[in-house]
């Protein structure tokens, strides 16, 4: 049987040949996306592919920038061709939730400057109801504790995320991120308005109607699901 770690690698290495030379990627975050971009980084050094990428957060510009892979500002570009990005939960209509790595406020940036969006998973985030996965928020740290309490009255079950020393983790917006216990969100539009019209949130970890394929690493090998 796989591990997890080898289904991961695996729908990496298949999304990595979506890319062609010359052609302008958004590189996500987090465990999965790792695999990605140490295939883009293979294929740069043995095949010599040559592309631009954009990244959402500084640990993925490190590790693209440490295989010679240029990277530059999403400001400094028209387009993005395709972006490709893991997920921490995906249903059966590709909407899902983001933002377990922190890094969501800039992915979600980068995903809605791509024509293509695409993620990359294991079979275990794919779920018929997202929402198992507490949804992750990012909130100024500035009346934190206020939005906190807010979301508490609302039954939204808030817990402010913490980092090993009891520090609030910091996004690299240097943020605050909310994870909100809700078990299953029958209405993700509906929660993603209220979420996104509270005074003090930046951005939350609902990705609704943005993505293409999904790439799903399983026993069988990856499988490439479009909408
Ligand atoms: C980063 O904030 C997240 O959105 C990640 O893309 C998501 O948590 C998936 O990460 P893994 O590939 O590590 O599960």
């Amino acid at each position: 049987m796989a591990t997890q770690d080898e289904l991961k690698k695996a729908a990496g290495i298949e999304a990595a040949k979506l890319v062609q030379d010359g052609m302008t990627v958004g590189l996500g975050t987090g465990s999965t996306v790792r695999f990605f971009v140490d295939e883009l980084g293979r294929r740069v050094q043995e095949e010599g592919l040559k592309f631009t990428g954009v990244t959402t957060s500084v640990r993925t510009k490190e590790q693209a920038e440490g295989y010679g892979i240029t990277i530059v500002d999403v400001d400094d570009v028209d387009r993005i061709d395709v972006t490709v990005d893991g997920a921490d939960e995906v249903d059966d209509r590709f909407d899902g939730i983001k933002g377990g790595g922190a890094a969501l406020l800039w992915e979600k940036i980068v995903a809605t400057n791509s024509d293509k969006i695409v993620w990359i998973v294991d079979e275990s985030k794919v779920v018929s109801t997202i929402g198992k996965f507490p949804l992750p928020v990012e909130v100024i740290p500035f009346g934190a504790g206020q939005v906190v309490k807010l979301f508490e009255k609302k039954g939204y079950k808030p817990v402010l995320r913490l980092d090993a020393e009891g520090e609030p983790v910091r996004t690299d917006e240097k943020n605050f991120v909310v994870d909100l216990h809700l078990e299953r969100i029958d209405d993700p539009q509906g929660l993603a308005e209220d979420l996104i019209h509270t005074v003090g949130v930046v951005e939350h970890g609902l990705f609704l109607n943005m993505v293409d394929t999904v790439i799903v690493g399983d026993e069988n090998g990856p499988r490439v699901l479009t909408n």
